[in-house]
């Protein structure tokens, strides 16, 4: 027994109360999380996205995206009216940020590919040099030992499409298909682990309904089309990477957050099972074949006005896992006010936890409660977290960023995300986000999410503190 463990039981002894286990577990290994504990197979890796890091906008025949005319057109929706036109500077750097990941002892790398990049009028003729780019990004993972994931789309529409009607025009099903098959025939061979979309809960109502994202609508109709047909792409996307990948694992990854009402009042209550349906259930629901959640969402109906016969068949896919993406929980009351979903959210700084530098509460339980919610559903095989992490104001003292508050919220999500696995959901990896500091939205570069930091002046990197932590737990 260690001196510490000594105090700890002796002062518990004294003070005459029993032992439960936990506390028990609690003094004699309150060592960190082991990787062990999870598995030897359990998948560990950080996470990124074109548009956030790469910059080259326009480079080597490049088309534009809709962040990319975004950030030019309406540079008052960027809190800091920055753009990632440089970004992290990922275009040029890749090879010296894989090789840190490899030094890092990161096992896999989750990015997304940039659909302009490739396709610059989003259907037609491909840009050599873009094909040629994401080639170069996934030989040097595979040669650093650096498992890629991609996620074939994060946002990034090209412009030349939104000018068609971008997702709210029916069309977008087929331009997605024809850029899935050009990527998965491309990059098949290589990659084995892909996922369809990042977050249609965020993109479509950030970007048609309330207009903070690209392409910046606030329009109800062009936002219930949008949700069908990314919903439709989604079962389209999932049946061409099947086709196209030999051996592939197909997931596709959503954001959500764990609910609870204000209180008990009635009206609440229900709110609060509003907020769960949109939030959390709006494009799982029907891609796992149980269509859209109008028992508990009445807007749905506008969404099914959309629907042509067949489409409840074609909007399944049988994907091999969910990724579920976390950051923070809503706490719901009902508030009539509020077009469409009829709720609104109490302010984290209400709640009394502490918040990130996005103003999201800390709230460790809420992973653990929606891994059990969604291990729950009979047609989720696998769940794995695609993206967790948070957002500290770091600062960089001579060459040291110790960002301990980012070490803790790590260690107590994953904590949770822990105990759902050892209580027997099927949860099966886990990616940080983010492997670097980046380009966040429409909150441009003052939030850092990065396991390293990036000093955008000069582009250096130095690996924080909780970069330190994560590639010292991932080498034992
Ligand atoms: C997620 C996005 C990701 C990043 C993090 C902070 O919603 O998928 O691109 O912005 O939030």
């Amino acid at each position: 027994m260690t001196r510490e463990q000594y105090l700890k039981l002796s002062s518990i002894l004294a003070a005459g109360t029993l032992l439960p286990h936990n506390l028990l577990a609690e003094i004699f290994s309150p060592e960190e999380l082991k990787r062990n504990d999870f598995g030897k197979d359990f998948i560990w890796g950080t996470a990124t996205a074109a548009y956030q890091i790469e910059g080259g906008w326009n480079e080597d025949g490049k088309g534009e995206s809709v962040w990319d005319h975004f950030v030019h057109e309406h540079k008052g929706k960027i809190k800091t009216h920055e753009t990632g036109d440089v970004a992290c500077d990922f275009y040029h750097r890749y090879e010296s940020d894989i090789e840190l990941m490899h030094k890092m002892n990161i096992p896999a790398s989750r990015f997304s590919i940039g659909w302009s990049r490739v396709l610059p009028q989003g259907t037609g003729a491909v840009n050599q040099k873009g094909i040629d780019f994401y080639h170069r990004v996934i030989d040097k993972c595979l040669k650093e030992n650096v498992e890629p994931w991609v996620t074939c789309y994060h946002w990034d529409l090209p412009q030349a499409l939104e000018e068609k009607g971008g997702w709210a025009n029916r069309d977008s099903i087929k331009w997605f298909e024809e850029y899935v098959n050009v990527i998965s025939k491309e990059y098949g061979d290589k990659v084995k682990n892909w996922m369809v979309f990042n977050e249609p809960m965020a993109f479509v109502p950030l970007g048609y309904l309330i207009g903070v994202h690209a392409p910046g609508y606030v329009n109800f109709s062009k936002f219930y089309k949008a949700v069908h047909h990314v919903t439709m792409s989604h079962g389209a996307g999932g049946r061409i990477l099947r086709a196209n990948v030999k051996g592939a694992t197909i997931g596709t990854t959503f954001s959500c957050s764990h609910v609870d009402a204000k209180n008990d009042k009635p009206a609440n209550v229900k709110a609060a099972r509003r907020a769960d349906a949109f939030i959390n259930r709006l494009f799982i629901d029907p891609v796992l074949g149980l269509g859209y959640p109008k028992a508990d969402l009445p807007a749905c109906k506008h969404i099914e006005r959309h629907m042509l016969d067949g489409d409840a068949e074609k909007m399944k896919f049988d994907f091999d896992f969910i990724g579920l993406q976390n950051y923070s929980r809503m706490v719901i009351y009902q508030l009539g006010l509020i077009p469409i979903i009829h709720f609104a959210n109490v302010p984290a700084k209400k709640l009394g936890h502490d918040t990130t530098d996005m103003g999201w509460e800390v709230y460790p339980e809420g992973i653990y409660n929606l891994i059990k919610k969604f291990g729950a559903y009979r047609n989720i095989p696998k769940i794995i977290i695609t993206e967790n992490g948070a957002a500290f104001p770091d600062e960089n003292v001579n060459g040291e960023i110790n960002d301990t508050k980012r070490i803790q919220f790590l260690k107590d999500y994953l904590k949770q995300v822990l105990k759902a696995k050892q209580e027997g959901v099927n949860v099966c990896g886990y990616f940080i986000w983010s492997f670097m500091d980046n380009f966040e939205w429409a909150e441009g570069f003052r939030p850092r999410f990065g396991l390293v930091g990036v000093d955008f002046k000069t582009q250096q990197r130095t690996i924080k503190a909780s970069g330190k932590w994560f590639s010292e737990f991932l080498s034992k």
